[in-house]
């Protein structure tokens, strides 16, 4: 520790809680006006009964209305009338028990059946109905998909995770649907979780800029806007750090690691408007979050001001007693939950929370002004959201639906977003990208296959099955025979991800000698959540076994991973002689692939994760320095390369800075190569020594720049206190005066911050 250092609390924490309040509450966003709503919402209050409160509280899944596929409107009339039920959420299963994209028309003739219903009763409150378009419309026939948070992450560009999250909007507002449960704001440390791929990576602020990024494209000008949903900050807080890894297991995170790593996205996401919040499953130092009313309301509510309405998650409420063990009885759970904060428990199949809590509140163990406020709370997004003046999916909307320039869209971020790990030179020559007269032989279980390329919520919840994808939709070999020709493209028997097939590693063997290179397609299945868990980040040993026999055959090996967390491949590595890494890519994935292979499009990812090369050593880049002798990893946090080179230099404003003065960054980069190039750049801050003890750099900046060949551009950051704020030991944000060091690409520059003029 550094002892007689002068440091300073910062006004900002005041500032940042206070101005979050205001935000909330101003409705800036160019909706109704607040008076108006809070009229509207007061005088309904006033004229509902518990019953009919405590039914708005309750949030149904859609499944629980059909039978062997088939509606049943005699139950869904009596929840929703009988019960006035609040709240619906997801799809439904078809005759045999499958999970299946249903059409547009689907979507709306069933939002008009469900908002028929809520028009007869007695008061008329529409119903909010949600569903996960994670990275597009989960359950639309034809949806666009976009690449997931994982992969946008590596793209570094705000303004394409912007445009992507405006046309998930209107394609679920076209569905006749008004709430996403998107986006997760957890930071990905723990790459064994089966959600990795869902979130934005390890790093808070990369995190928080692509979830401001999303919810302002969900939110757009104002929820009564047509192409406009309300968003879902989710999973709030700590889910995505499970101590061993597995999904819904508890976390342990101190005070302090919470503040600095896992609160931010939550507060940005607050202050960019976001309407709604999930809250995380597991537990965190114990105590399952669904009953911490200490983060549901003290943190969230209180000092975060966040006005908006609290959704539990799947069964969370009846987990508290028949998972956690914290509660004896579903009534205890109920009390617990409501009382920490919860609005509305997505119970999700029957009505044991409606029961429990209206007796809960007749004897007096939940008070009617917790009621009172989470109804409040749930009102206005509907009020918001304009389905009091109109429930019913909105005339025109359907035009929103499969336009040809979404795909232009998911087709630019799969571009920016391919990260290019390793690029031999052989003969004298990279590698890549490949010229388009060789022969290429395609293998490897990601060769044929649209799952990998999507992952979780892709038009089923596991996204699993192939059928659902349209027929359009290439996989890696299609999109490659498509450029250079099927007559190149040596095509050999299907593989599976856990079990490779001995036929496959028998024609590998037999036609390579045909080919003048391998594209080895290798990853991950798709899986979502809990059934989603693995034992060993290590690649499967099928998978590795056949990129041995790949390596036998002494042709050049190009290894494509499609995996939505980084699976370990340090035994097979230095056999490939070119790896490119594309995540989760999207619907245009493929095509995205074929485009970098061939070289029409330079690659310019970078990684928004720390790939390990060891299961043992699971670090991240921010890591205090004491431990930075020990990262060792296969590829570093920020890493990807490109088929140009680029130059870097970098001037600050001041070598001694006042506090409260601004740092100016320039930067000047130059593609200093033959061929035009994008480049995502990050820009990290260090302090080179602080009381508490500091991590090696904290990014506090991005951007993304086109550059032709031989073209200099200068960027401007523009930083100041909160970049080299730090929570201390008191849980406040606090700054020192000392050495301070920018570093962007391979260069550094050092300033003294000074807390007094
Ligand atoms: C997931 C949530 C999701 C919910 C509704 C849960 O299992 O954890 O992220 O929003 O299901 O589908």
């Amino acid at each position: 520790m550094k002892m007689g250092k002068l440091f300073y609390v910062l006004v900002i924490v005041v500032l940042i809680f206070t101005s979050s309040c205001s935000n909330s509450t101003n409705n800036k966003k160019g909706g109704k006006s607040n008076v108006e709503m809070d009229k509207k919402v007061s005088a309904l209050l006033s004229r509902m009964t518990l019953e009919e409160k405590v039914g708005q509280m309750t949030q149904i899944t859609l499944d629980k209305f059909y039978n062997k596929g088939i509606l049943d409107t005699i139950l869904l009339r009596e929840y929703i009338i009988q019960y006035g039920i609040g709240s619906i959420l997801n799809t439904h299963q078809d005759k045999n028990g499958s999970i299946i994209p249903l059409s547009m028309k689907e979507w709306r003739d069933l939002q008009t059946t469900i908002q028929n219903y809520a028009l007869q009763a007695r008061l008329k409150v529409p119903i909010l109905y949600g569903i996960d378009a994670i990275h597009g419309v989960t359950y639309l026939e034809g949806a666009t998909l976009f690449p997931h948070n994982i992969a946008m992450a590596a793209a570094r560009d705000t303004e394409i995770v912007y445009k992507a999250a405006t046309i998930t909007a209107k394609e679920v507002r076209a569905c006749g649907i008004r709430w996403n449960f998107d986006p997760v704001l957890g930071v990905g440390r723990q790459p064994l979780w089966s959600r990795f791929e869902e979130t934005f990576g390890e790093d808070t602020y990369l995190v928080s800029m692509m979830g401001r990024a999303v919810i302002t494209g969900y939110e757009g000008d104002g929820l009564d806007k047509n192409t406009a949903v309300a968003s879902c900050m989710k999973h709030y807080l700590g889910y995505s750090d499970p101590l061993n890894g597995k999904d819904r297991t508890p976390a342990y995170i101190p005070e302090i690691v919470l503040r600095q790593i896992f609160l931010p996205p939550f507060k940005e996401a607050v202050d960019a408007g976001t309407s709604t919040v999930m809250i995380n499953s597991g537990s965190v130092n114990g105590i399952p979050v669904h009953a911490n009313k200490y983060l549901l309301t003290d943190v969230l509510k209180k000092e975060l001001g966040f006005q908006g309405l609290v959704v539990s998650d799947w069964q969370d409420i009846i987990a508290l007693y028949d998972k956690h063990h914290v509660a004896k009885d579903n009534k205890e759970a109920v009390m617990m939950a409501v009382n920490a904060g919860i609005d509305m428990s997505m119970v999700p199949s029957d009505l044991s929370f409606y029961k429990d809590l209206v007796s809960l509140v007749k004897e007096g163990k939940v008070p009617e002004s917790r009621i009172d406020d989470a109804v409040r709370r749930i009102l206005k997004v509907k009020y918001r959201l304009n389905l009091f003046d109109n429930p019913f999916p909105e005339k025109g909307t359907e035009d929103y639906y499969e336009k040809p320039d979404y795909k232009q869209v998911a087709l630019k971020a799969a571009h920016e977003l391919i990260t290019l790990l390793k690029n031999d030179t052989v003969s004298g020559h990279s590698v890549l990208p490949l010229s388009n007269d060789l022969r290429v032989l395609v293998a490897g279980p990601g060769a044929n296959s649209r799952a990998t390329l999507n992952g979780s919520w892709s038009y089923s919840w596991q996204g699993k099955d192939e059928s659902h994808y349209p027929s359009n939709v290439l996989t890696i070999r299609q999109a490659i025979e498509e450029k250079i020709g099927k007559d190149k493209v040596i095509n050999i028997a299907p593989a599976g991800f856990q079990k490779v097939s001995s036929q496959q590693i028998k024609d590998l063997q037999k036609y390579a000698s045909g080919a003048d290179v391998i594209v080895l397609c290798l990853g991950e299945n798709s899986y979502a959540e809990s059934p989603g868990s693995i034992d060993d980040l290590t690649l499967s040993e099928d998978q590795l076994k056949l990129a041995e026999t790949a390596s036998i055959t002494g042709k050049p090996i190009i290894l494509i991973l499609t995996e939505g967390r980084p699976r370990i491949v340090s035994k097979i590595e230095p056999s490939m002689n070119a790896v490119l890494l594309a995540y989760r890519p999207g619907n245009l994935g493929a095509i995205a692939i074929a485009d970098v292979l061939l070289g029409e499009v330079n690659p310019s990812g970078k990684l928004p994760y720390t790939y390990p090369r060891y299961t043992g050593n699971i670090m991240t880049y921010d890591m205090p320095v004491r431990s930075a002798p020990y990262y060792k990893p296969q590829w570093p946090f920020g890493y990807g390369l490109s088929y140009t080179t680029f130059s870097t230099s970098l001037k600050l404003n001041h070598d001694t800075l006042n506090i409260n003065d601004t740092l100016q960054v320039s930067v000047l980069l130059k593609n200093t190569g033959n061929r035009y190039g994008e480049l995502a750049i990050d820009l990290f801050v260090r302090d080179m020594t602080a009381t508490m003890a500091p991590p090696m750099r904290k990014l506090r900046r991005f951007a993304r720049v086109a550059l032709k060949a031989g073209e200099s551009r200068r960027i401007i950051f523009n930083l100041s206190n909160e970049d080299w704020s730090f929570i201390d030991s008191s849980l406040k944000l606090r700054i020192e005066e000392g050495n301070m060091m920018i570093m962007v690409g391979d260069k550094k520059a050092a300033f003294y911050l000074k807390l007094k003029e």
